[in-house]
């Protein structure tokens, strides 16, 4: 029996587990897998052009019934800012040449655009049974717009004051996303990465402080972790790093050797690669331009000078450029398939609760 059912109904689904959206790393296939298996699977559409996300999303519908997440970005569009853009260039100039790429040749980041009235046509379409964002909220419009399909809302959380901030607007459930955790950190009240809270002492703190359930999300990864997410007073997980080494994930076999190997303290909260802090693998550009860097332009435009340096190196089969998202938990994951992964961590965790259980009784 699970300990916290609230976000089992609210979701109605078997499993207080969520795949969690992963920009990059999960389509279709990790979806259905994880919502067959009872959990809730995430399709993440921050990458997706209109067309793509339409594509994965009439494949999920068509191949499962179960109910399902779609999340999208919803950061505000930064201005041009030419002397930010400028230093950013001269400081990615020495790889330019070492790389011989012309330094006019930048990428462009056509997507990670914020969530808009096209992405909400689609959630009017496929009725998704869950829509999350990331960085906050859309505007009062959209958010109406997503409210009206019957879709329950959630975002993520790193502070209580983004928790109260995020019931107050309406959510259904809370995300209270730890420092510890892959990829973006959801923040948007404030951009302080020195202060940011880990796992183990937000959740409680997020739980004392809102009504809604509370998801926990950073650093689980196993049953352990999920026993502790209930003890802190949350009602569901929201798992990431732990499944991306299930084959569903779309990374490339360079971030897959990554996360093989790396220890608990190689991974670091940066803002080199796209402009947000993320938490992702050390490699040379974080050691060398970062951790956090102010030249690095507003999110995402961080990113487009980066993309010829990224795919010149991968080529040749180097890691120097590539963002290696991970959390710090990445040790724990398991090589299964995400339907597999998912019911093991079911299974684990309501065994782990029963021994808790006895011996606390014995
Ligand atoms: C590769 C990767 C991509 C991510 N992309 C997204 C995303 O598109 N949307 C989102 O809301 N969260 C995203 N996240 C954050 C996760 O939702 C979640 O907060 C995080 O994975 C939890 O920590 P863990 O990785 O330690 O399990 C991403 C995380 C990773 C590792």
């Amino acid at each position: 029996m699970w300990p916290d059912k609230r976000a089992i109904d609210l979701f109605k689904v078997e499993l207080p587990i969520i795949q969690a959206p992963m920009a990059g790393a999960a389509l279709s296939d990790m979806v259905i897998a994880v919502s067959d298996a009872g959990g809730l699977g995430s399709l993440p559409c921050a990458l997706l052009s209109f067309d793509q996300a339409r594509s994965e999303l009439g494949i999920i519908r068509q191949k499962t019934s179960r109910p399902i997440n779609v999340n999208f970005f919803c950061h505000q569009q930064p201005a041009e800012d030419p002397v930010r853009e400028m230093r950013w260039r001269r400081r990615l100039d020495g790889y330019y040449i070492e790389l011989g790429l012309d330094n006019n040749s930048r990428g462009q980041t056509a997507n990670r655009a914020p969530f808009d009235h096209k992405m909400c046509d689609l959630v009017a379409e496929f009725h998704p049974e869950v829509v999350s964002f990331h960085f906050g909220l859309p505007d009062k419009n959209l958010l109406a717009r997503v409210r009206e399909t019957g879709a329950k809302i959630l975002s993520s959380a790193t502070t209580v004051d983004e928790a109260r901030w995020l019931e107050d607007q309406g959510c259904d459930a809370i995300i209270a996303q730890g420092y510890e955790a892959g990829g973006h950190s959801g923040m948007f009240l404030k951009r302080d990465v020195a202060t940011q809270i880990g796992t183990m002492a937000l959740v409680p703190q997020v739980a004392d402080a809102v009504k809604v359930p509370v998801i926990a999300a950073g650093g689980i990864a196993d049953a352990r972790g999920i026993v502790a997410a209930f003890a802190l007073g949350a009602a569901a997980v929201q798992i990431g790093t732990a499944y991306l080494l299930c084959p569903e994930a779309k990374i490339s076999p360079i971030h897959r050797q990554a996360l093989r190997k790396v220890k608990d303290n190689e991974t670091a909260v940066t803002n080199v690669f796209t402009g947000r802090p993320a938490r992702g693998i050390v490699n040379r550009l974080i050691r060398e331009v970062g951790p956090m860097s102010d030249d690095a332009p507003e999110f995402p435009l961080a990113a487009a000078g980066l993309l010829p340096l990224r795919s010149k190196s991968e080529a040749a089969g180097s890691r120097d450029f590539t963002p290696l998202w991970s959390g710090q938990a990445a040790r724990l994951s398991r090589e299964l398939p995400a339907a597999q992964l998912t019911t093991q961590l079911a299974k684990e965790t309501l065994e782990k609760l029963r021994s808790i259980g006895t011996r606390s009784a014995g």
